[in-house]
């Protein structure tokens, strides 16, 4: 609504509005903005457009509810529209029914809701404002421009735009809120252009991240009206700060800004299809290269992102990521920059070593600010100084100096990547049921390598299909695994150390009512309902697990063995694994005992009925995931499951996922020494090399994990029917399906949910497909699985498994 000042007469104002409205071009409508009129936030029409149509001024709403507006300049025929100019950034936002208005005296004021001043510009004069074609707003008298926006530029210039000596960009504090952020680019009197970060709210510069190292008098940056950017010295040198002249102004809009996260980036885009690039803004160059690698500092300040967060620019150097180490959350999801904090309680008066876990992440440090420094000491003593300092938060370890700091709260300048060359080890609590559990120990960097090896004692035939024996046993030498050993020292521990109870059978047959009520079958033997009576007088649901008795093994070795392997698999303790709670060993018999996981397995999550909620589906993949990597990396003897699916993955109330059968592969080896065929595992779940005469590891896990994740994510059966023939459909085959519709870019067809999270479900789409890599030493470990789903690191295009697959049809 345009309302009139107080020289106008009602008439005059018509008149007024239909000259303005005739002049519209294109139905948009365009003027300047004479003394008395006014333009009112909510109005209707609230801003005014350039000759061109290209920009806007006036109140630009700055949320989608439009219940806060910014007086602004902005794009208006890109999609999304961009904001290049805004007025008053220490308070934009304005209330509806904010207005501007060229006073009779010729100054522009901003005025809220009950008239008063809340901003104003030019010092009076003007007899028009207008907007022209540049987007540059300007304040005109009689003998010419009185102001213009180009001299207070916010966090953007544009082609034509020049940043004088001694004068800035301060960027917003987020994409969303425009008031002043964390960071600026000052064009400084003594001839230098830099980037500082900035202490809030006050405003005081830290230490610059990026600068030109120019000195002299009369050096400004310029943005050219050609699209060239450079800083241009006053003895005549142009200092380019991007490439060239790419992007000719006739086929781009365009604009450079510093943008919340501190870079300063040029963006582009196209004015029709036919320019290329696609309708949208993309950038082309940036200043830094990498801020994750730029901002550093020994001084204050938190760096990029928020205390204790960390940088990642492995998305792209286009969308700065900041994340929380693991056990730690975001204060505000909506304010990253405010940093994280831990998800659990940390205070030196309550300290007790054994509440605490480490988790280890490559490539991770929070240079500086240590303090303590070790030299000379193996990753295993960097870990466990952290584990006994009750205030060391964060151990870092440099292997190749053999170096080692403790780092406290809050951390600061955190960033990830490959040049990085350290290993942290984020102290963490453990769950809280299992403080009593002994700590494990890091494990060693190369860990993953040197462990893999291949031992040929032999495993059961565990496959239910005829047709898929046949498939595997063509021409191949198998060799079954161990999944894990161990040295004899750590043996050592007694069962009630370990809180195992040890049960008589007579006391499992009443709890199970002599075993009446059958929760599962599986390769291992059949699992039952149970009662126990606990201290408290009421009742505890148990699953209890009747081992098959194969063959006959009662020799003194191999009872120790049992006790040993029982015990090994009572020492983990994770919250996605399902908690052995004790076991029965009598002459032939012998039982685990488990607790009850109310909700069944993953499979009858799955595909039982209607499909589950995406984040559901989601967190309990990141479950398996960690419970995986807490068997492969953490627990003291590494265990390799070898038989991951989601029959073997059960669900507590919560919905938290628990790995299940951990441990047995290595717990029935002994009845199966005989034999030299075998494969563990379960019919499309199966890595190639359980096919081949190869070294089985810990990664036919990960592939295991890799169909299941795409059986998560689509929430289809990897085998589509449980066909008894050989010949399967291609299209039956989730694995081959899923990586057809990924190389021809139709996930969609894979996944069915909403649009709204697609992007983290094409994460986890990708990351299966490193997963499901035919080359053991291809797929990614266990833990790195766990960093790419967290997104915390990116996830680079997988080659194709093809050739996997071509092996696996013949
Ligand atoms: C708007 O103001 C500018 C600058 O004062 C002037 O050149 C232009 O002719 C005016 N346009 C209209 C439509 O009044
Ligand atoms: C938008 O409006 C809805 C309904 O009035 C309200 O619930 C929501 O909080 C508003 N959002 C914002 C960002 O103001
Ligand atoms: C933007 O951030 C400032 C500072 O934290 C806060 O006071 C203000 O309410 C925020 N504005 C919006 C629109 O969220
Ligand atoms: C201008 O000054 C810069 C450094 O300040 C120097 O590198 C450059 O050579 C000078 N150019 C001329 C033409 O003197
Ligand atoms: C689209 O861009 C091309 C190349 O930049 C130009 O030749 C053509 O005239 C443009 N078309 C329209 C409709 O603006
Ligand atoms: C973050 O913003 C979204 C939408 O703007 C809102 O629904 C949510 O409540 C906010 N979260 C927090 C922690 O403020
Ligand atoms: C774990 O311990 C913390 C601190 O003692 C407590 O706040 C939290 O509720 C506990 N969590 C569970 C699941 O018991």
């Amino acid at each position: 609504m345009i309302m009139f000042g107080d020289m106008l007469s009602p008439f005059s104002l018509l008149v007024l509005l239909f000259l303005a409205l005739v002049s519209a071009a294109g139905g948009q409508s365009y003027s300047n903005i004479t003394r008395g009129t006014t333009l009112t936030a909510g109005g209707s029409p609230s801003s005014w457009f350039s000759p061109s149509g290209e920009f806007a001024f006036g109140f630009f709403p700055a949320d989608s509810n439009s219940t806060s507006f910014l007086f602004a300049v902005w794009f208006a025929a890109t999609s999304p529209q961009s904001v290049v100019w805004y007025a008053n950034p220490r308070s934009p936002t304005l209330p509806p029914h904010a207005t501007v208005l060229l006073t009779s005296d010729g100054r522009l004021s901003l005025r809220d809701e009950t008239g008063t001043e809340r901003w104003g510009a030019g010092s009076g004069g003007a007899v028009a404002a207008s907007i022209l074609d540049t987007g540059n707003l300007v304040l005109a008298g009689a003998t010419g421009v009185l102001w213009e926006s180009f001299d207070e530029p916010t966090d953007t210039l544009l082609p034509g735009q020049v940043l004088p000596a001694g004068a800035s960009l301060r960027s917003r504090l987020t994409d969303a809120n425009f008031s002043e952020g964390r960071f600026s680019l000052m064009a400084q009197a003594d001839g230098n252009l830099v980037l500082y970060p900035l202490a809030l709210p006050t405003g005081n510069r830290y230490d610059p991240y990026w600068s030109t190292d120019t000195s002299g008098a009369g050096n400004e940056l310029v943005y050219n009206a050609d699209g060239s950017i450079y800083y241009s010295l006053g003895n005549g040198t142009a200092v380019p700060i991007n490439s060239g002249l790419n992007y000719p102004p006739e086929s781009f809009y365009q604009r450079a800004s510093l943008d919340s996260d501190g870079v300063f980036r040029q963006y582009v885009y196209p004015k029709n299809s036919s320019a290329g690039g696609g309708l949208t803004w993309n950038v082309v160059a940036r200043r830094p290269e990498d801020i994750c690698h730029a901002l550093v500092s020994h001084g204050p300040g938190s760096g990029v992102c928020g205390y204790n967060s960390y940088c990642s620019s492995d998305g792209g150097q286009n969308q700065i990521n900041c994340i929380c180490p693991p056990e730690y959350s975001f204060i505000d999801q909506n304010n990253t920059y405010l940093g994280c904090e831990q998800s659990f309680v940390q205070r030196c008066e309550l300290y007790e070593q054994s509440s605490f876990t480490l988790i280890p992440v490559d490539n991770l440090d929070w240079p500086y600010q240590d303090y303590e420094h070790y030299t000379n000491v193996d990753e295993r003593q960097c870990g466990d100084m952290c584990l006994q300092d009750c205030f060391c938060a964060v151990s870092i370890f440099w292997r190749g100096g053999r170096e080692c700091w403790k780092k406290k709260l809050p951390l600061t300048h955190g960033r990830i990547g490959s040049y990085v060359n350290r290993r942290a080890f984020i102290k963490v609590s453990r769950d809280n049921s299992s403080v009593s559990v002994p700590v494990p120990v890091p494990v060693p960097f190369e860990g993953n390598h040197d462990r893999r090896r291949s031992i040929g004692v032999a495993g059961a035939v565990l496959l239910g299909s005829s047709g898929f024996l046949n498939l595997i046993l063509i021409g191949t030498v198998i060799s079954m695994i161990v999944c894990s050993r161990r040295n004899k020292s750590e043996k050592q521990r007694s069962v009630t150390e370990l809180n195992l109870r040890t049960f008589s059978y007579k006391e499992l047959e009443q709890a199970t009512k002599e075993f009446k009520e059958e929760l599962g079958r599986g390769g291992f033997g059949v699992v039952f309902k149970g009662e126990l009576p606990s201290s408290s007088g009421s009742t505890k649901l148990v699953a209890v697990k009747r081992l098959d008795r194969l063959g006959k093994m009662i020799d003194d070795d191999s009872e120790k063995e049992f006790t040993n392997e029982v015990r090994s698999i009572g020492q983990t303790h994770h919250k996605n694994l399902v908690k052995l709670i004790g076991y029965c060993h009598e002459e032939s018999q012998r039982l685990l005992v488990y607790e009850f996981m109310s909700r069944g397995s993953l499979q009858e999550f799955l595909f039982g009925g209607e499909r589950p909620p995406w984040e559901q589906r989601a967190s309990i993949a990141m479950g398996i995931a960690r419970g995986l990597m807490y068997l492969h990396e953490e627990c003291s003897v590494p265990i390799i499951h070898c038989d991951i699916k989601p029959k073997n993955v059960l669900l507590d109330d919560n919905l938290v996922a628990r790995i299940a059968d951990f441990g047995l592969a290595k717990l029935l080896r002994t009845d199966q020494t005989r034999t030299n065929t075998g494969i563990r595992g379960t019919r499309g779940y199966v890595a190639p090399e359980w096919f081949k005469s190869m070294a089985i590891t810990k990664k036919v896990d990960v592939y295991s994990f890799g169909v299941m994740l795409l059986e998560i994510v689509s929430c289809r059966r990897n085998l589509e029917t449980e066909t008894e023939t050989e010949e399967v459909a291609e299209d039956a085959v989730l694995v081959y399906w899923a990586y057809d519709c990924y190389r021809v870019g139709r996930l969609d067809l894979l996944l069915r949910d909403g649009e709204d999270d697609r992007e983290r479900m094409e994460r986890f789409v990708t990351v299966a497909i490193w997963c499901l890599q035919e080359d053991p030493g291809l797929r990614p470990s266990i833990s790195a699985v766990v960093r790419m789903l967290e997104g915390g690191v990116p996830v680079a295009v997988p080659p194709d498994p093809s050739t996997d697959i071509q092996s696996l049809r013949q």
